[in-house]
C-alpha cells in the first residue's frame, strides 16, 4: 500500500502539473502569469527547468480538478494545497499567484511558494509544514544545482527563489536558497554531501550584512569554509544577474569574495569605532568564531592573521581561543 508520504508527494506532483498547465495553456496563465515572468526576464528554459506555474484566481480551481481526478480531500488538506471550509468542501491556498515548486534532493515536489502579482502584503505564500515539508531543512534549487555544486566543489547561498533562477540563467548553476530563513544544521548536512565551500551571496544593504553574520558559527563548527560576497546596494542576486554578463559577474566574484572571518573582523571593527569596551567585545566575538573551527591548523592561521589585523598579541588570541574551546566542553 502507498504510504501517506507517497500519496502526499503524488498529489503535489498533480498540483505542479496543474499549475504548469494553467500557465502554459490558459488565457489567464499566458496574459497574467507568463507576462509577469517575461517582465522579470525568466527564460522559457528556466520556466521549464524549475517547473514554474500559475494558480488561477478561482476560489477552488485546484480543489475541483484534484477531487474530480479522484484525489482524496484529506490529502489536499494535509499537504496544505487546499483548506477545509468545514462545510464538506475546500478552497485553494494559492490563488492568482505565480508558483515555484520546491523539490527535495531526489526531485520530488514537497511544497510550493506562490508569489503575489498584485502587491498583496503576503508577498509569498508557502506550503505549511507537513510530514513531507520541513521548511527549516530545505534548500531551494538544490535538486537542480547539486551536480554543479559537486563539480565545482562550491556553492553560493542566496535568499530567494528569483535569485536562484536568475543566477542559473546567467550560467551560475551552483546556487541555492535558504528561502529567507537562517541556515540550520539540517541545511549544512545536505550541503556537505556535495561541498565544503560555501559563499553567502547577499544584498549589499544593512539587512544583507546582518544576514551574512547570522548563524555562521554553526557553519564553521561543521568544518565548512565560508566566504561572503556582498552585492552593491541596492542590488540582489536577481537584479545583479540580469544587469551583468557572465564574465562581469565572474569578475565581480573574483574581486569581492572575502573570507568570512575577515569579513566579520571588518564589520565588527567598523561598528566598534574607537570605543575600547566595544572593541574588546568585538574582538571576543571574532575569537569565538575562530574557536568553533574544528581544524587546529586553520584556527592557528586565523589567529595569526587576526593578531596582525587587530593589533593584539598572537599568544593572547590563542589563549582566548583555548579558553573558548574549554568553556564549551
Ligand atoms: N519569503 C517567504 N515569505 C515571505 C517573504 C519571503 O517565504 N513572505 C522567502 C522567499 O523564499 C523569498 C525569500 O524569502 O524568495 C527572500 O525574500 P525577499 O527578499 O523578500 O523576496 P525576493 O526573493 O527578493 O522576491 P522578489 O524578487 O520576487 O520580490
Ligand atoms: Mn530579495
Ligand atoms: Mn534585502
Ligand atoms: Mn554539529
Ligand atoms: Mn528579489
Amino acid at each position: 500500500a502507498q504510504t501517506e508520504r507517497e500519496s502526499m508527494l503524488l498529489i503535489n506532483e498533480f498540483a505542479m502539473q496543474f499549475f504548469e498547465n494553467q500557465l502554459h495553456n490558459t488565457t489567464d496563465g499566458q496574459e497574467i502569469g507568463m507576462s509577469y515572468f517575461r517582465e522579470r526576464a525568466f527564460s522559457d528554459e528556466s520556466i521549464r527547468e524549475f517547473h514554474l506555474g500559475y494558480s488561477p484566481e478561482d476560489r477552488s480551481a485546484l480543489y475541483k480538478a484534484a477531487t474530480k481526478a479522484g484525489y482524496n480531500k484529506k490529502l489536499l488538506f494535509d499537504t496544505g494545497l487546499c483548506i477545509d471550509d468545514n462545510r464538506g468542501g475546500g478552497y485553494d491556498r494559492f490563488r492568482g499567484r505565480v508558483m515555484f515548486p520546491i523539490f527535495n534532493i531526489a526531485g520530488k515536489v514537497i511544497g510550493f511558494g506562490g508569489r503575489t502579482l498584485k502587491n498583496d502584503p503576503a508577498k509569498y505564500v508557502n506550503s505549511p509544514e507537513s510530514i513531507i515539508y520541513n521548511k527549516r531543512n530545505e534548500l531551494y534549487g538544490l535538486f537542480q544545482a547539486k551536480r554543479d555544486i559537486n563539480k565545482q566543489d562550491k556553492c553560493f547561498i542566496v535568499e530567494g527563489y528569483a535569485d536562484v533562477i536568475q543566477m542559473h540563467q546567467a550560467g551560475f548553476k551552483n546556487v541555492i536558497a535558504s528561502s529567507g530563513t537562517a541556515l540550520t544544521e539540517g541545511h549544512i548536512h545536505k550541503i556537505r554531501r556535495f561541498t565544503r565551500n560555501v559563499t553567502e551571496l547577499f544584498d549589499g544593504d544593512a539587512a544583507g550584512v546582518h544576514a551574512a553574520l547570522r548563524g555562521v558559527d554553526m557553519l564553521l563548527h561543521n568544518g565548512l569554509n565560508i566566504k561572503v560576497l556582498l552585492l552593491p546596494e541596492p542590488e540582489d542576486p536577481d537584479s545583479f544577474a540580469r544587469a551583468h554578463s557572465h564574465s562581469e559577474i565572474e569578475r565581480y566574484i573574483a574581486d569581492n569574495e572575502i573570507d568570512f572571518i575577515r569579513f566579520k573582523t571588518r564589520v565588527l571593527l567598523k561598528d566598534s569605532d574607537n570605543d575600547p569596551v566595544k572593541r574588546a567585545a568585538a574582538i571576543g566575538d571574532i575569537v569565538k568564531s575562530i574557536a568553533v573551527i574544528p581544524d587546529e591548523i586553520t584556527r592557528a592561521v586565523y589567529a595569526k592573521e587576526c593578531s596582525t589585523t587587530l593589533g593584539i598579541d598572537e599568544d593572547v588570541i590563542l589563549s582566548q581561543i583555548q579558553k573558548d574551546i574549554f568553556g564549551r566542553r
